[in-house]
């Protein structure tokens, strides 16, 4: 295994002359670096600066965040996904203005019981923010230690999770005992701990990749071991990946004098507080989601209109929504509590879920062309 104090004093350096310009890496604001993680955990940070610079705009502090209405937050969320993690954030903010005065924790105990925080979140704010000797492993951290270390055992394997988390942390420490540099045009102040954790984070995300990882561009290339015996490639062992499955569902834009139906998805479901069209997962008995829609919706197949088909992925399902449109005449069935009727302007308020926020686009984009292509446009698309 390479050395402790080799990996960190590489790592220092590279991080220190390599590290992108990220806006939340600008100060050392405990919130600032809170949102960025969460979101962080939701995909790259080249989209995730738009996302952070906006929800930093409206929502500014943890008391914004706590006094803000839910909607406003799913709002600021749609389109990273995994929705209950917006939620807790607000109950986080909540819990800390009950708790903590209003003041962003610094006890790592008291950050890791914030709701929705976990090991991972709570290391990265503690050693970034407050300049804690904690570790923070995530995806990209676990590809890079198990690369260095030439770890071959499987990662989902608890004792090899374990094994990973305790060799964050000695680096973390031994971070923590080097020498600070002066302070930069990108940091507040210097932060070994904070910084380290981060060129791990870094590393993975830039040269250490999944796929085709750029070694003869890494700080570690002389004492990493998956390079040396070539497995560079082949590591993290993730083990088998669950196969994938292929579902097929139905939406519905039913417009009814000038205002469509949209639907709030419960509480308990997945993406719940997010708006949707009509929809339903068209099973084995009805392929096309035809029975659905004529027995819940009274609409018969001459009666559609296909506005397209959107694929989507949800964890391991590889989703197929056929969306149709139709024209409500008179009278209509019973709608429940979480029914609305809308205007087609009114959309763009709510946060829809993934796939139907892509229907949004599709009717605001109808509309627009309304100008120029009024009689294609509407005609295609029915609305
Ligand atoms: N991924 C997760 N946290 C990160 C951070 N602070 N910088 C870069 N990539 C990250």
């Amino acid at each position: 295994m390479p050395e402790t104090s080799a990996i960190v004093k590489n790592l220092l350096r590279w991080y220190r002359r390599n590290a992108r310009d990220l806006p939340w890496r600008r100060s050392a604001n405990a919130y600032e670096a809170w949102i960025a993680e969460v979101m962080l955990q939701q995909t790259r940070a080249s989209a995730v600066i738009p996302y952070w610079k906006r929800w930093l705009a409206s929502l500014p502090t943890v008391g914004a965040l706590a006094k803000a209405d839910a909607d406003q937050v799913l709002k600021l969320w749609e389109g990273l996904g995994y929705y209950a993690r917006a939620r807790n954030l607000r109950k986080a903010a909540q819990a800390i203005q009950e708790n903590h005065g209003g003041k962003f924790p610094k006890r790592f105990e008291d950050i890791l019981a914030l709701p929705g925080v976990g090991p991972y979140t709570a290391g990265a704010i503690a050693s970034i923010a407050f300049g804690q000797a904690r570790p923070a492993l995530d995806g990209n951290v676990i590809r890079v230690l198990c690369r260095v270390d030439g770890v071959t055992a499987c990662v989902k394997r608890s004792e090899v999770n374990r094994r990973l988390w305790n060799r964050a942390e000695v680096l973390v420490r031994c971070a923590s005992r080097s020498r600070k540099p002066p302070p930069s045009k990108t940091r507040v102040s210097p932060n070994p701990c904070g910084d380290f954790n981060q060129a791990l984070m870094e590393l993975g995300a830039t040269v250490c990749l999944p796929r085709r990882p750029l070694c003869d561009l890494c700080p570690l290339r002389r004492i990493c071991q998956a390079r040396r015996n070539n497995l560079a490639e082949s590591l993290p062992n993730v083990g088998k990946r669950r196969k994938s499955a292929r579902r097929n569902h139905v939406a519905i834009v039913l417009r009814k004098r000038g205002k469509l139906l949209v639907r709030r998805r419960e509480a308990k479901e997945i993406n719940g507080g997010l708006w949707e069209f009509p929809s339903n997962e068209a099973g084995a008995g009805d392929p096309g989601g035809f029975q659905w829609l004529e027995k819940v919706w009274r609409q018969p197949p001459e009666a559609l209109r296909i506005l397209g088909e959107i694929k989507h992925s949800i964890t391991v399902h590889r989703i197929t929504l056929k969306v149709y449109a139709a024209e409500v005449k008179r009278g209509f069935c019973r709608l429940g509590e979480s029914y609305r009727w809308i205007l087609p302007d009114e959309l763009q308020r709510l946060a829809f879920t993934g796939a139907h926020g892509k229907i949004v686009r599709w009717i605001a984009a109808s509309r627009c062309d309304c100008g120029q292509n009024s009689k294609i446009s509407r005609e295609e698309l029915a609305l």
